[in-house]
């Protein structure tokens, strides 16, 4: 199964100067436990936000164009590849960011949501999805975080 994970501001928005836009403890916590054991594809410009490093505890894989190696991580040079590369684990997730979840759309089985219910100016966003393709299959919502003084919710969403 492949799994998108994405954390999408009100206004759609993901991303800017290619760094995250807030920082909600509660959605790290969740995106840990949630990817932790399993293979993690993302564009390079995602991993170089997470400042180059692999995510620990997961199989990370970069998609670039470029022939290049990164290290902690393997290289694939297209998402169908990148799918290939994991192939033995039952969740693969695609965690971003704007180009390969665009690509991700098209094939994944489910996609975990964070909705962050607040607009946030930048220069990256989550690209348009057709929810004739998907049900709701799970959502929790908090009126703020610990820290985070705004609502968001988790969502899950399964392919019809
Ligand atoms: N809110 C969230 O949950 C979330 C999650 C992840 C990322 N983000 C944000 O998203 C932003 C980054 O997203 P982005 O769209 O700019 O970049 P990206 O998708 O992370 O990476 C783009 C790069 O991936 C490679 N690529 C893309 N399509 C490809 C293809 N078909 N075949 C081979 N390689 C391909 C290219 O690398 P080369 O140029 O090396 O060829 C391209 O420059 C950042 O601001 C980040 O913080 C947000």
């Amino acid at each position: 199964m492949v799994s998108i994970i994405v954390a999408i501001a009100q206004n759609g928005t993901i991303g800017d100067k290619n760094s995250l836009l807030w920082h909600i403890k509660e959605d790290m916590r969740f995106f840990r436990t949630t990817t932790s054991g399993h293979a993690v594809i993302m564009g390079r410009k995602t991993f170089e936000s997470l400042g180059s490093k692999p995510l620990p505890k997961r199989t990370n894989i970069v998609i670039t164009r470029a022939e290049r190696e990164f290290e902690g991580a393997l290289t694939a040079h297209s998402l169908d590849e990148a799918i290939r590369m994991a192939a033995g684990d039952e969740e693969i997730f695609v965690i971003g960011g704007a180009q390969i979840y665009a690509e991700a759309l098209k094939v994944a089985d489910r996609m975990y949501i964070t909705r962050v219910e607040r607009d946030y100016a930048g220069d990256t966003s989550f690209p348009e999805i057709d929810y004739t393709q998907w049900q709701l299959t799970h959502s929790e919502r908090h009126e703020r975080g610990e820290e985070f003084e705004y609502p968001f919710e988790f969502q899950t969403y399964d392919r019809v």
